[in-house]
């Protein structure tokens, strides 16, 4: 299939497409050190495992986290934020949540109340999609042991007060896990001065690697249950899997060539972000600007001032939103997600659950002539009905 034409706004997604730099360096790193971390004592391999040593390294600086051997390595955000939900919580414990979750949280939450007694509540959101922190404070109850909050809507692009929840999370004991899928690439994603506990990431999003690789990062003060046992290379002899960080939450090979394609990426985010970041904020207020002002589309995301990521959701007319979805995808070549976009609580408040609503998700690359033409598409589509 030809993507030269196509305009891909789907980077919530995943970002599309990599950079060049980085495919390039995924491809030679992997050809060049692409065995077996830590495992063997030959120089290839305790290279190799210096490469991911390395690469924990630049993602404590990244997320300005004390120790980077509590830098640990999952598939994605998803499985982070399953690793965390389950090495933290025991039964009878208390979680308190938000109604903006995907469903990387909702589900780990749904799965541990079915099968280990463990309860939960969810916080509102307001009209311009954020979290009050003092509501979060309001559902503690004496056995609440986590607060999981996503930093940014996958929905509506908004930004919460993460900084202000972490400062009470502290005041009361309480860990904070944040989701930061949306948000990191996007906008700083400092542990230490937000007060958070844990982090989980994913690589392939605004970080601009790929996809299969993610982490997440624990405070020194936290130690997480190990729930997944294995190879380490470490302890060989004992049938007990080692308490030693990052191999307490590691188990098996880990992903080279998705580490070494991290680990580019981070490089190329370090000389380009501030460019970057400007280019597709620039693009979602001129798209939020254009799509605002088409008589038929109702904008589910706030208009994006202050903090916010590239993220714009709308409605057309009441129409299903995959509809237009297929619209933009055959004759305009446009891409987007449409549908609840795994987050379904965001779309039953809104109202938007019966239809879905149409997703645009701009990414660094994406021009102006680009916006100007999604824009012209949505009004063509919009006079139709
Ligand atoms: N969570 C990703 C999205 O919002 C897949 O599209």
């Amino acid at each position: 299939m030809e993507t030269n034409d196509l305009i891909y706004l789907d980077n919530a997604a995943t970002s599309f497409p990599k950079p060049p730099e980085v495919l390039a360096s995924m491809h030679e790193n992997y050809a060049l050190y692409g065995v077996s971390p830590g495992r063997g004592s030959y120089d290839l391999a305790v290279y190799a495992a210096e490469l991911v040593w390395q690469t924990r390294v630049k993602l404590a600086l990244f997320f300005n986290a004390p120790e980077p051997s509590r830098v640990i390595f999952t598939a994605n955000a998803t499985d982070a934020l399953n690793l965390a939900m389950q090495g933290l919580l025991q039964p009878g414990d208390h979680v308190v949540s938000t109604q903006l979750e995907h469903n990387s949280v909702l589900r780990p939450l749904h799965h541990l109340r079915e099968r280990n007694s463990v309860e939960y509540d969810l916080v509102p959101f307001d009209q311009q999609g954020l979290i009050n922190p003092d509501d979060i404070v309001r559902a503690f109850k004496p056995n609440t042991r986590l607060v999981v909050v996503s930093h940014a809507s996958n929905v509506l692009g908004t930004v919460q007060p993460i900084k202000e929840i972490g400062c009470l999370c502290a005041e009361h004991g309480i860990p904070l896990l944040i989701d930061v899928a949306q948000s990191a690439g996007h906008i700083p994603v400092n542990m230490q001065d937000l007060q958070v506990s844990v982090i989980a990431f994913t690589g392939h999003k605004a970080l601009l690697g790929p996809a299969g690789i993610g982490g997440l990062i624990i405070a020194p003060d936290l130690d997480l249950q190990t729930t997944r046992f294995g190879g380490t290379g470490v302890d060989s002899h004992d049938l007990r899997h080692t308490q030693i960080y990052p191999h307490r939450l590691e188990a098996g090979t880990l992903n080279m060539p998705g580490i070494f394609g991290l680990s580019a990426a981070l490089d190329y985010l370090e000389q380009k972000a501030e460019m970057l970041q400007k280019q597709e904020m620039l693009m979602t207020k001129l798209l939020y600007d254009g799509l605002k002002e088409i008589k038929g589309v109702r904008m589910i995301s706030p208009e994006p001032k202050g903090e916010s990521v590239p993220v714009l959701t709308c409605t057309v007319k009441g129409k299903d939103a995959s509809v237009i979805g297929e619209i933009l995808d055959g004759d305009y070549q446009i891409a987007v997600r449409t549908g609840l976009h795994c987050a379904p609580l965001v779309h039953q408040v809104l109202k938007t659950a019966e239809t879905g609503g149409v997703r645009f998700s701009p990414g660094p690359f994406n021009t102006q002539a680009q916006i100007k033409l999604a824009i012209e598409a949505m009004a063509e589509i919009a006079a139709m009905w």
